[in-house]
C-alpha cells in the first residue's frame, strides 16, 4: 500500500483479501466524526464517484467512523480494521486520530483516490486486515513564508489539504516581515492599506541585478483569516500566527513611520522593502510602540484560537538602538545591561501578555539571548544549539533547523536548479533529519513538542514554484514528524524511496508540481534568476 508516512505501530495485512467499496457502501459517522465523514464525502467521494450515504447497514458494506478514547497512542491515535464482507472500520482515540485514519484510508484506496472526480471505471479496492498507528510528536509543522510573497487564500487552502494529506497539523503562517504585512487590522488600516505593497521585488539573491518591475503585495482580510482558519480546524490543523518583532518590521515601520527609530534614520522615507536579508530599520523600544503591538495581537487572538502565538524575534540588528537616544534612555531607565536585554525585555513584555490572555508565546530561537521568557517555547532554527539550551533550560522546543528543513534551500547542486539557494539538502538528507539531539536527556527530551519545515519565499514568486521546494521534502519530512524512525544512518532509504513512486503517484493526482527524482522539468528551470550559493562546507550539525 506504501502508506506515506509510514504506520508507526502494527500492520497486518492478507494479500489476498479485500473488501470493495461500491455504490450502495455506506458511511456511519459516530459521534465527535461528523468532519471527518464530510471530508471523505467532499474528498473519497469526489474522488472515487461514490456517494457513501449516511447509514448503518449495507449489503455493499459500511465505512464506520467511531472515537474510542481506549485507543492506545494519544488523541491522534487510530486504528484501522477492513473485512472483506462487512467493511471498513477507523477508530480514533479522538476525533483527530479518525481523520488521520482517514486519510490513510485514502491512501489505501490508491492514487486515484487522490483525484477530484473519477478517472475511469475501477474498483475501489482496500486489503483486509489491521493497522494501528499514532503519531511521535504532536506538533507537526509547516511553514509558509506569505510575507515575501504572498499566497492568495484559496493558495492555503490548497495547503492545508496537502498537509492534512501527509498528517501535518500546524501552520505557521510568516505574515509580516520587511517585505509586506499580510494580515487586515482593523484599528491599522495604513498595516495592508501601504503594508502590503511594494513598488518593485529583487529577483534573486546576493549578487543579482535583476528586478521585477511589477508591484507586488496582498493580504488576508480577517474574513479570509477566518476561512483558513476554520477550514484548518476542520482537518484537525492548528494555524500559528506570526507577527514578527523588533526585526523584520520594515512593512508596518513604512506604514507607520512612528513606530521606527526616526530620532535616528527618517522613518518616513522608508518604503516597503523590495529587496532582502537582515535588516537594520528595526522598530523602536517605546510605550507606544508596544500598546501598538498590543492592539494588533488583541486582534490577532481573535482571529487564531490556537494556543500559541509565534512573535518572531529573529534578526533584529542592534544599530539604531546603540545609537538612539530614546532607545539608549530606555535602557537605563529599566537598568538593562544593553541592546540584547532590550530585545529580550520587549519580548518578555508579549510573554507575560499573551499569558494573561491564556495563550503562549513562541519565538525563533534569538528570543533565548538576553534571557528567555518564563513560558515562552522556541523555534530552534538557527542549528540544534537554540534548542537544546531551551530544552536543558526547562522550555519547550521546535525543531526546525535550517541545516535540515529549511526548504527553500536548493535540492541538487544541477546548474537546472530553478534559485541556488544556499547548500545543497536532497530529500534523503530530509529523511534522515533526527528532530531529537542525542545530547538530552529523555525528560529533556520529551520538551522537544515537535518539529517543523520551513519555507521562506524570497525567490518563490508563485504556488508553482513554492510546490517545487516544498515537494517531494515535505513528504519525508512528513514521515519524520509522524513515523517511529530508527537512528538517522538505519532508516530504509532505499524502502522509503520505494514508497514514494506510489506517492509521487498521489502528489500527480493531486496537481503537486513537485521536483522529479531527474530534477527539473523544463518549465520549472528559471534561467537568469541568479543566487549564489553559499560557500564553504554545508553546516551539517
Ligand atoms: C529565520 O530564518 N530568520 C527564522
Amino acid at each position: 500500500m506504501d502508506l506515506l508516512p509510514t504506520p508507526s505501530h502494527s500492520t497486518a495485512y492478507a494479500a489476498d483479501e479485500t473488501f470493495t467499496l461500491a455504490p450502495g457502501t455506506t458511511l456511519e459517522a459516530g459521534p465527535g466524526t461528523e468532519g471527518t465523514a464530510r471530508w471523505l464525502r467532499a474528498a473519497v467521494g469526489a474522488a472515487t464517484g461514490l456517494p457513501l450515504p449516511s447509514g448503518d447497514r449495507s449489503a455493499d458494506g459500511v465505512v464506520r467512523l467511531a472515537v474510542d478514547e481506549t485507543v492506545p497512542g494519544g488523541p491522534e491515535a487510530y486504528r484501522i480494521t477492513v473485512d472483506p464482507a462487512s467493511g471498513v472500520r477507523i477508530t480514533g482515540a479522538g476525533p483527530a486520530g479518525v481523520f488521520w485514519g482517514a486519510q490513510t484510508f485514502r491512501q489505501m484506496l490508491g492514487p486515484d483516490a487522490f483525484r477530484r472526480a473519477p478517472l475511469r471505471e475501477q474498483a475501489w479496492q482496500v486489503p483486509s486486515g489491521h493497522l494501528s498507528d499514532a503519531p511521535r510528536f504532536g506538533w507537526r509543522g509547516f511553514m509558509l513564508d506569505v510575507a515575501r510573497h504572498f499566497m492568495p487564500k484559496d493558495g492555503v487552502l490548497r495547503y492545508l489539504d496537502l498537509m492534512a494529506a501527509h498528517k501535518l497539523n500546524v501552520l505557521h503562517l510568516h505574515l509580516t516581515d520587511d517585505q509586506g504585512w499580510r494580515l487586515e487590522i482593523r484599528r491599522y488600516p495604513e498595516l495592508t492599506a501601504k503594508g502590503a505593497w511594494r513598488e518593485r521585488t529583487k529577483v534573486g539573491l546576493r549578487e543579482s541585478t535583476l528586478w521585477d518591475e511589477r508591484p507586488h503585495g496582498g493580504y488576508y482580510t480577517q474574513d479570509d483569516i477566518r476561512e483558513i482558519v476554520a477550514y484548518a480546524a476542520e482537518r484537525h490543523i492548528t494555524v500559528v500566527p506570526e507577527i514578527d518583532i523588533p526585526g523584520h518590521s520594515q512593512a508596518a515601520i513604512a506604514a507607520y513611520p512612528d513606530l521606527g527609530n526616526s530620532d535616528v534614520v527618517d522613518t518616513a522615507a522608508l518604503p516597503v522593502l523590495p529587496s532582502w536579508g537582515v535588516n537594520p530599520n528595526v522598530l523602536a523600544p517605546t510605550d507606544e510602540v508596544l500598546r501598538f503591538y498590543e492592539n494588533v495581537f488583541t486582534e490577532v487572538l481573535d482571529l487564531f484560537p490556537g494556543k500559541f502565538v509565534h512573535v518572531g524575534g529573529d534578526e533584529c540588528p542592534k544599530e539604531q538602538w546603540r545609537e538612539s537616544p530614546t532607545a539608549q534612555t530606555r535602557i537605563k531607565e529599566l537598568d538593562l545591561e544593553d541592546e540584547d536585554e532590550l530585545q529580550s525585555w520587549i519580548i518578555r513584555h508579549f510573554d507575560r501578555w499573551l499569558a494573561d490572555r491564556g495563550r503562549r508565546l513562541i519565538g525563533w530561537d534569538e528570543i533565548l539571548e538576553g534571557g528567555l521568557a518564563p513560558g515562552a517555547a522556541v523555534s530552534s532554527w538557527r542549528g540544534f544549539a537554540g534548542g537544546i539550551a531551551a530544552a536543558q533550560s526547562g522550555h519547550d522546543v521546535v525543531m526546525c533547523p535550517e541545516s535540515h528543513v529549511y526548504l527553500d534551500w536548493r535540492q541538487s547542486d544541477s546548474p537546472d536548479e530553478p534559485v541556488p539557494i544556499a547548500h545543497v539538502r536532497t530529500l534523503e538528507d530530509v529523511y534522515r533529519f533526527e528532530p531529537v539531539p542525542a545530547e538530552l536527556t529523555g525528560e529533556e527530551a520529551r520538551r522537544v513538542i515537535g518539529t517543523q519545515a520551513n519555507l521562506w519565499t524570497e525567490v518563490l514568486d508563485s504556488a508553482r514554484v513554492v510546490d517545487y521546494m516544498a515537494f517531494p521534502r515535505l513528504a519525508a519530512f512528513a514521515e519524520v514528524a509522524w513515523s517511529e524512525l530508527p537512528a538517522p544512518a538505519e532508516r530504509d532509504w532505499a524502502g522509503f524511496e520505494a514508497r514514494m513512486t506510489t506517492h509521487y503517484a498521489r502528489l500527480d493526482a493531486l496537481g503537486v508540481e513537485y521536483r522529479r527524482p531527474q530534477g527539473p522539468l523544463p518549465w520549472q528551470r528559471r534561467p537568469g534568476v541568479v543566487g549564489r550559493p553559499k560557500e564553504g562546507p554545508p553546516p551539517i550539525v
